[in-house]
C-alpha cells in the first residue's frame, strides 16, 4: 500500500524556510506515487534530487553557521539519503527498474519521519536553545525573507 504523507504541523521546525522546504519535500515525495502518467517517474525522482540537494545544501549552511555539534554526523545522513536516491534514479535510467516499490515508498517516508522531522529537529532545538532568537535576524534564512523589519523604529 503506497499511502502518502501527511502534511503534520507538529512537523514543524520553526525556521521558517526550511519548515517551507519540508513541505515541498513532502509534496515531491507523494508525487512518486501518484497515478498521473503526464510526468515520468524518472522525472519526478529527479525532481525530488534537485530538491534535495538545495534543501540539505542550505541546511547545511545553517548548521555551519550556528556551529551546530551534530553537524558531521548529519550532513552524514544527508549524503546516505543522496546516495540513495542517486541508485534509485541509476536504476530507473538503466531499466533495471520500472516503478517505486512499496518497500521502496515505505523507506522514503521512513527516511523523512526520522530525519527531517526528528533529527532537524534536534538542530532546531538546539538553535532555539543556544541562541534564543536573538540572532534570528543574522540569520542568512532570516535575512532572505525580511521584506520590513517589524523591530526598527
Ligand atoms: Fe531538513
Ligand atoms: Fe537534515
Amino acid at each position: 500500500m503506497n499511502e502518502k504523507l501527511t502534511w503534520q504541523d507538529n512537523w514543524l521546525l520553526g525556521i521558517d524556510a526550511l519548515d517551507d522546504e519540508h513541505r515541498e519535500m513532502v509534496r515531491l515525495i507523494n508525487r512518486l506515487v501518484d497515478d498521473d502518467e503526464r510526468v515520468s517517474i524518472q522525472q519526478r525522482v529527479s525532481d525530488l534530487m534537485e530538491h534535495l540537494h538545495k534543501h540539505f545544501h542550505r541546511e547545511e549552511a545553517f548548521l555551519r553557521q550556528i556551529n551546530y555539534p551534530g553537524y558531521s554526523n548529519h550532513q552524514r545522513e544527508h549524503k546516505m539519503e543522496i546516495a540513495e536516491i542517486t541508485a534509485l534514479l541509476h536504476e530507473l535510467e538503466s531499466e533495471k527498474r520500472t516503478a517505486i516499490t512499496p518497500a521502496f515508498f515505505q523507506n522514503l517516508k521512513y527516511w523523512f519521519l526520522n530525519h527531517a522531522v526528528l533529527e532537524d529537529k534536534r538542530f532546531s532545538d538546539f538553535y532555539f536553545r543556544e541562541y534564543k532568537g536573538d540572532l534570528v535576524e543574522n540569520m542568512p534564512l532570516a535575512q532572505e525573507r525580511s521584506g520590513n523589519q517589524p523591530n526598527d523604529t
